[in-house]
């Protein structure tokens, strides 16, 4: 049995990853400081799942990996850090860059500074954002990434440079994975498929940003969570792997597909292009099908039906949303 240490455990992708290290047995430590930047409401949920998942083997630190303490506190008797604790907003990035550097810069390096084993593996949350607003797709993981649109970004690419030197400097096993915009159950509620259906199910119109021609390669977060439990595994050297659904979707049929699970129609307010987005997003997997034996499995519009399904099912609980 391992002990995995999930930063940001309570968000998201952490708690449907913790479900899933917990689900094989292992133990799971979350440090999670529940971050304002959406309602805590929502965190608190998915942790009341995951808890009833792991029973005694699940221990929530409520703290910043800015603390010190707090991160060795967490990472007593851990095997692997899954560090995916950070600001994730890319827009909001625009309006308070020295915050977003602080977080996820500072407090990466904080973190990997308190890791006094080298037999720890360390795996990084990175973001298909570091490849800016390339045109050239798919995105490789040999392709430069020397100019990201958003602070957001920069503090990724900022992130996965740390950790190529920290394990260059203590010899760590590191996997820095960029995933591909992750949706499924759960999903951060400002994020753009979560909000358009909370709109298009009240009936309100949904902002729809340029001409709908943006593309983006969706991931279901089942897949992202089998990918990050492969790079788990990885016991030598530092890699940099993409973890998407190598197929995009404009915003167009992104809607489409929305209307169909949901079976009704989108009311749009259309609204220019915002500063920091990219015009297209697609992941080469063909490193991670080597490297992690990295397949997605679930089709947008499949994934986009299970995540109503589940949207309306918390609904009719009364859940947060
Ligand atoms: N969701 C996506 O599409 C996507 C795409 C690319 C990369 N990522 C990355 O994956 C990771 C998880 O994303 P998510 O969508 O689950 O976001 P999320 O906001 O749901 O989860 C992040 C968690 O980190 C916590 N956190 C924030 N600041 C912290 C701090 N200083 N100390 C401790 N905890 C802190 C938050 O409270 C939150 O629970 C992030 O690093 C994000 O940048 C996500």
């Amino acid at each position: 049995m391992e002990r995995v240490l999930i930063t940001g455990g309570a968000g998201f992708i952490g708690s449907s990853l913790a479900e899933r290290v917990l689900a094989r047995g292992d133990e799971v430590v979350i440090l999670d400081n529940f971050d304002p930047f959406y309602d805590r409401r929502f965190k608190e949920r998915n942790l009341a799942a995951v808890r009833a998942t792991g029973g005694s083997r699940i221990r929530v630190v409520e703290g910043d990996i800015r603390d010190r303490a707090a991160c060795k506190d967490a990472l007593l008797g851990c095997d692997v850090v899954v560090h995916l604790a950070a600001l994730a907003g890319v827009r909001p990035s625009i309006q308070e860059p020295a915050r977003y550097m602080d977080v996820n810069v500072t407090g990466t390096q904080i973190l990997l500074d308190e890791i006094a084993s080298k037999q720890v593996r360390f795996v990084f949350g990175s973001s298909s954002s570091v490849y800016g607003g390339r045109t050239k797709v798919p995105f490789c993981e040999t392709d430069l990434v020397d100019n990201p649109v958003s602070p957001y970004a920069a503090s990724k690419r900022a992130g996965e440079l740390i950790c190529w030197t920290w394990h260059h400097l203590r010899g760590n096993p590191v996997t820095s994975l960029r995933f591909f915009t992750v949706y499924g159950p759960r999903q951060r509620p400002e994020m753009a498929i979560h909000r358009f259906v909370r709109d298009v199910e009240n009936g309100k119109p949904l902002p729809f940003f340029g001409d709908g021609s943006t593309r983006r390669d969706y991931t279901y977060v089942d897949d992202i969570v089998t990918g990050v439990l492969g790079a788990m595994g990885r016991s030598d050297g530092c890699e940099i792997v993409n973890l998407g659904g190598s197929a995009v979707t404009s915003l167009t049929d992104l809607v489409h597909g929305i209307e169909n699970a949901l079976g009704k129609k989108a009311i749009l307010d259309r609204q220019p292009e915002q500063p920091g987005d990219v015009p297209v997003t697609y992941a080469d997997t063909s490193k991670a099908r080597a490297l992690l034996g990295f397949q997605a499995k679930v089709p947008v519009q499949e994934g986009l039906t299970r995540f109503c399904r589940w949207y309306r099912e918390e609904r009719a609980r009364g859940g947060v949303l």
